[in-house]
């Protein structure tokens, strides 16, 4: 088992496969987009493997792939593909806004993906396009459809934010009812594509809570996963379920099992920090597998105990991107 320096054990890696995005969602990129990363700064699928065949060996079970759409990058199935064969992985899962994946539905289904985390605040085309900033609605929700159509479990990520969407949060949550999908509604982070905002944040987990409970007075709570981000609830009588994401209250610090590996190699220990070391230049530098094991260890020994306590303490970060 692989455990940092403060027992917590390390099991899932969060690997983004592109800095790119085909949507603009205001929260997290400007309307012209970023600079992208050029080709030779981006990790290549051989890395990406080798980095993952190395974490799985060292006790990683579990890997989620990440865009923005994973699917931007070009022949990512392959990949995914090379990635469902590994020993030792008990689940490789993705986490997309939708805006290509469902052409490539079958293919995840036949290589063993189960489960799908799909990002989408608002049932409404025009509010879409509002946050957005892209036309994209019906691609993501006949994504949405293709990955019920196969039988994949589908987790809807709900960043809610005050006078965009909140008006959503009852139709998402009559959403569960005839359709088996968890609706997980997320507290804005106090990240924008313009720089930080850390006047805190208007709806919290107890005001999105009691947004829902005052419409559905009987929901329950329901059984959250071990490790889990999200306090899980359930309407009776529902198909779906419910869960709220606290990224900003951060009530999860303490279980916290996951590190990252951003598009150009750095990994990351926590969503918050700037970055331990950069796999792809070992890789590049040559260095044998035994030499990055190693240092992998060093960094896992090295681990934050909160991740959002150490942010205040940088507060001049450079902008977040969160994927
Ligand atoms: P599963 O538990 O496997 O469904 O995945 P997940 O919830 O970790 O992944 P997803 O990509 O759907 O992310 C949903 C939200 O979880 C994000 O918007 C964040 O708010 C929060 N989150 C994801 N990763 C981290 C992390 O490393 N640290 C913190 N603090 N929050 C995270
Ligand atoms: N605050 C909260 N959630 C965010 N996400 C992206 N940026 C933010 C933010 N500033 C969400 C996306 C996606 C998930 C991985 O992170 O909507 O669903
Ligand atoms: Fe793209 Fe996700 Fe950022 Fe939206 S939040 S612009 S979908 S990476």
């Amino acid at each position: 088992m692989l455990l940092d320096n403060h027992g917590r054990r390390i099991s899932y890696l969060r690997l983004a496969v592109t800095d790119k995005c085909n949507l603009r969602c205001f929260y997290c990129m400007p309307e012209e987009g970023l600079e992208w990363l050029s080709r030779a700064e981006l990790m290549t699928y051989e890395e990406m493997l080798r980095a993952c065949e190395l974490l799985v060996k060292m006790g990683i079970d579990k890997i989620r792939i990440t865009g923005g759409e994973p699917f931007v990058r070009k022949d990512i199935m392959q990949l995914l593909t090379a990635l469902s064969k590994l020993t030792g992985l008990k689940e490789l899962s993705i986490t997309t806004n939708g805006v290509l994946t469902a052409q490539h539905v079958p293919a995840l289904k036949a290589i063993g993906v189960r489960s799908v985390n799909l990002s989408l605040d608002t049932l409404d085309a025009g509010r879409f396009f509002a946050i957005t900033r892209r036309d994209e609605f019906a691609a993501v929700m006949q994504t949405l459809d293709e990955l019920l159509k196969h039988d994949i479990e589908v987790k809807i990520n709900t960043v809610v934010m005050a006078g965009r969407n909140t008006q959503d949060i009852i139709p998402l949550v009559q959403l569960t009812k005839e359709l088996p999908v968890s609706v997980r509604f997320i507290e804005e982070m106090p990240f924008n594509g313009d720089g930080h905002d850390y006047s805190g944040v208007l709806w919290d987990y107890v005001r999105i809570f009691d947004e829902i409970r005052n419409v559905y007075p009987d929901i329950q709570k329901a059984p959250d996963p071990l490790y889990a981000t999200a306090s899980n609830y359930h309407v009776p009588g529902h198909k779906g379920g419910i869960g709220i994401i606290a990224a900003y209250s951060r009530t999860f610090c303490g279980t916290c099992n996951r590190v990252r590996i951003t598009p150009q190699g750095t990994l990351k220990n926590c969503l918050y920090d700037d970055g331990v070391l950069n796999i792809k230049d070992l890789m590049r530098d040559g260095k044998s597998n035994t030499t990055i094991v190693g240092a992998l260890y060093t960094a896992f020994n090295h681990r934050e105990k909160d991740g959002w306590v150490a942010e205040q303490k940088r507060k001049d970060n450079p902008d977040f991107h969160e994927s």
